[in-house]
């Protein structure tokens, strides 16, 4: 979480002295549970504590300067010309996801008006752990903020459908739920089908999560992503013939043998194992078992990998140096994949020895630098 007092008095040189409001937007992890948001399958997200935060200075004109600080660069967006049934131009330009929202917000009907706003992040951009949703979420926050506060979860498939219907990204509700829901200090055990979740008190008992960047960029991940979406549709085409199941991921494991083509059959495969091995981390979690959550971790990844093809080399030699460390009980990607970050569980006591050793190997094989991050499981968006 950046400090605020520096980026309140940036924003007091960039648009001057008055009164101004503070918003805070987390990143999240998902635990496991990973590209099955999509396939009405269960996840276990947690907001995290790196986040973008933002500066607010309301206005009675309609326009609307946005600075981002990670780009220093300001947008102007002039809320007469936001046409809400037009795209975005999808260039992957960071201001797309504010018009995305803006859009969503005016297609609803609401009023909004003018605001300086100056942007500050600690949370690394495009790496996989959700920026865009915290982004959307923390626009949509700052601009409804009365009816968002009781109103989660509208929160989140309003962001949601900023991203979708706006930027052409075709995500799950995964990351905006975590950006919108989070409760500190607990992850959230989400019905990806239903929106009905529970909180998971998270005790890792003597063990810390960390978070590792691979900082390799990911390329082509939207198509990429949007390909495994369709995948899984042509899987699920086939198999409800056969089988009674809702969706992809309640297809009984017996039937997917019918699926003759290997990919189709590789995807669903992930997608019908990784779901049963929530229910499993669920209950590992509350019985306390975290050796074998930790299992199930790495079990995800190789499934990820092998199965549904969305790992790569940088990932995979983080989760192989970071599993053959003694004190580490387990570890996988996170996020979307072909690039971004992995989590590990490690003893507390053991943690610099494993950010030399795994790093030292990553440089190694790679030739890239890993980026190592603790963070803390925090609440959703909100006002500071
Ligand atoms: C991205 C998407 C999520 C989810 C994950 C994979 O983060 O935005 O909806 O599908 O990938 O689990």
């Amino acid at each position: 979480m950046l400090d605020l007092q520096p980026l309140k008095e940036e924003f007091i040189q960039l648009y001057g002295d008055g009164e101004v409001e503070c918003y805070f937007s987390p990143g999240r992890v998902n635990l496991i549970g990973e590209h099955i948001d999509y396939n009405g399958g269960l996840v276990l997200p947690a907001a995290i504590s790196l986040g973008i935060s933002a500066v607010v200075r309301r206005k009675d004109d309609e326009v609307i300067r946005i600075y981002a600080k990670a780009y220093d660069q300001e947008v102007l967006i002039r809320l007469a010309e936001i046409n809400p049934l037009e795209k975005v131009s999808n260039s992957g330009h960071w201001s797309e996801y504010i018009a995305a929202t803006l859009k969503v917000l005016m297609d609803n009907g609401e009023n909004i008006s003018g605001a300086d706003i100056l942007i500050g992040s600690d949370l690394p951009l495009g790496a996989g752990l959700s920026s865009s949703a915290a982004l959307e979420c923390l626009i949509a926050y700052i601009f409804n903020e009365s009816y968002y506060h009781n109103n989660r979860t509208s929160l989140a498939l309003d962001a949601q459908r900023a991203e979708r219907e706006y930027v052409g990204v075709q995500c799950g509700i995964m990351d905006q739920f975590a950006v919108a829901n989070g409760k500190r200090n607990n992850a959230i055990l989400l019905n990806c089908s239903t929106l009905e979740f529970e909180y998971i008190p998270m005790d890792f008992k003597g063990l810390r999560l960390v978070i590792i960047n691979s900082n390799k960029p990911r390329a082509l991940a939207e198509s990429n992503y949007n390909e495994r979406r369709k995948e899984c549709e042509d899987a699920f085409a086939l198999l409800r013939t056969i089988d009674p199941a809702g969706d992809l991921c309640h297809v009984h494991e017996i039937s997917l043998s019918c699926l003759e083509d290997d990919v189709l059959y590789r995807r669903a495969k992930h997608v019908v194992l990784e779901n049963k091995r929530v229910e499993q981390a669920v209950v590992l979690l509350k019985n306390g078992t975290v050796e074998a959550f930790g299992q199930l971790l790495t079990q995800s990844h190789i499934s990820l990998d092998a199965d549904y093809e969305v790992s790569g080399n940088e990932l995979n030699t983080i989760v192989h140096y970071s599993t053959h460390f003694d004190g580490c009980i387990g570890a996988r990607m996170t996020g979307a994949g072909f690039g971004g970050c992995c989590i590990a569980l490690v003893e507390n006591d053991k943690i610099e020895r494993f950010m030399t050793y795994v790093g030292k190997k990553y440089t190694e094989k790679t030739g890239l630098t890993a980026s190592f991050y603790f963070t803390d499981i925090v609440d959703g968006v909100r006002k500071w």
